[in-house]
């Protein structure tokens, strides 16, 4: 009989926004007439840029002709994008990196999730608690973590936590760590690192010799100076970071799908006999086994943003959806709920009223005011008592339901 991989059963049964799906449907079931309100799974609800609708017409046309169709492309992206995600997003802005050490995939998520494959399973992981529950439900899969625990922790995980108490900027870790997840601006906290905090996470991981796994999905929705839109912008992250960047919230690609990773080639990891292995040549190794590249349609649409009026429009949309944050925040704080994030990234934090536990919350908000979120403790121990709202929403449903939040629920 074929047995089966047995990290899976150390996980939950259903991941996150599967679970909170199961619910809202089964709500829905039982009150088809409610009017739910989804501020939920961090989706986007506006149309893509009409850059990107164009570029993508185009290239579907040039599919239904021979002399411009196109089959399996490179692996890793076609030239056109990853030059223009080099120019604008890395050299423009003073850092050097390779169009070989870029790889376009279909998106965070899967290059989130897949990294850890080209990582020895001996590593010692850390992540922030709360997280984005891909870095560890991978992990588990991988067979990097011991059982979960009573408290909600892995064994053999390092955790560090980001609360208010610490203004969600987590301390470095006390024992050695191989591996380090960041995700900033972060996913579910809405918050973010200064230059300051994460120049000391590129300092630790040159001093243990770890590689830091830098998920920069959100850059597009930092506001404020201080925050660096890339890792690489700190001194010496060339040689210990990763970096994952999205199309998904930056231009509305999340049901289009692009994505990619930028590795260095100076990013090294211990080989059988002890010699450096660039990682980036394992990754090269992974991708061009297990993946035949993005859709050529889809890199046409991805490369249509970085044009003048492509930014334009970019711009416009994070704009859109960044004012939904504010609306969010302020009507939270008028209601007398303690709100964090939303300034330089699409996602509020807010303390559950009370302490109340974050699954009560989001059964009272969803039965007493129908408006769907996500309860902070899905997302790790350290998120019981918080709750996440996204402003991914439209502007009309956003408003609606800051009132029904202000006017229908008392505390
Ligand atoms: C979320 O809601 O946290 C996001 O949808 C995560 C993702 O992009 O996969």
């Amino acid at each position: 009989m074929a047995t089966i991989n047995q990290n899976y059963q150390k996980l939950a049964g259903s991941y996150l926004f599967v679970e909170i799906a199961r619910r809202v449907a089964a709500y829905k079931e039982a009150h088809p007439e409610a009017d739910i309100i989804r501020l939920g799974i961090g989706d986007v609800t506006q149309p893509l840029p009409q850059v990107c609708i164009e570029a993508m017409h185009k290239a579907v046309d040039e599919m239904g002709k021979a002399e411009t169709f196109r089959g399996y492309g490179p692996e890793q992206g076609y030239e056109f994008l990853i030059e223009a995600i080099r120019k604008h997003n890395y050299t423009d802005r003073g850092i050097d990196i390779a169009s070989d050490e870029i790889f376009v995939s279909d998106g965070s998520k899967s290059d989130t999730g897949n990294i850890q494959e080209i990582f020895g399973t001996d590593n010692r992981i850390a992540i922030t608690d709360p997280v984005y529950p891909v870095y560890l439900d991978t992990n588990v899969m991988a067979g990097r973590t011991g059982e979960k625990q009573d408290n909600g922790y892995y064994a053999g995980v390092t955790y560090l936590p980001s609360t208010a108490a610490n203004h969600f900027s987590p301390s470095l870790p006390t024992e050695h760590v191989d591996i380090i997840y960041l995700c900033c601006p972060n996913n579910p906290t809405g918050t973010t690192l200064s230059r300051e905090a994460l120049t000391a996470w590129v300092n630790y991981a040159k001093k243990e010799d770890a590689v830091i796994l830098f998920d920069a999905a959100y850059a597009a929705y930092i506001t404020e100076p201080d925050v660096p839109r890339s890792i690489y912008e700190i001194p010496g992250a060339k040689d210990v970071a990763i970096e994952f960047r999205s199309f998904s919230k930056t231009a509305g690609f999340t049901g289009t799908r692009c994505g990619y990773t930028v590795i260095p080639k100076t990013v090294t990891g211990k080989g059988k006999d002890g010699s450096r292995v660039k990682f980036r040549d394992l990754w090269n190794r992974r991708h061009t086994t297990k993946f035949n590249g993005t859709a050529y349609i889809v890199q046409r649409g991805a490369e249509a943003i970085y044009t003048e009026k492509g930014q334009r429009q970019v711009k416009e949309l994070v704009s859109y959806y960044m004012e939904n944050a504010r609306i969010i925040r302020e009507g939270l704080q008028a209601a007398g709920i303690k709100a964090y994030g939303g300034v330089n990234a699409p996602y509020i934090w807010l303390q559950t009223p009370n302490n109340m536990p974050s699954w009560d919350f989001f059964d009272l908000l969803l039965t007493k005011v129908n408006i769907v979120g996500t309860p902070g403790v899905g997302f790790g121990p350290c998120g019981e008592g918080y709750f996440r709202l996204t402003s991914f929403g439209d502007r009309e449903n956003t408003k609606r339901a800051v009132e029904r939040i202000k006017n229908q629920l008392k505390f």
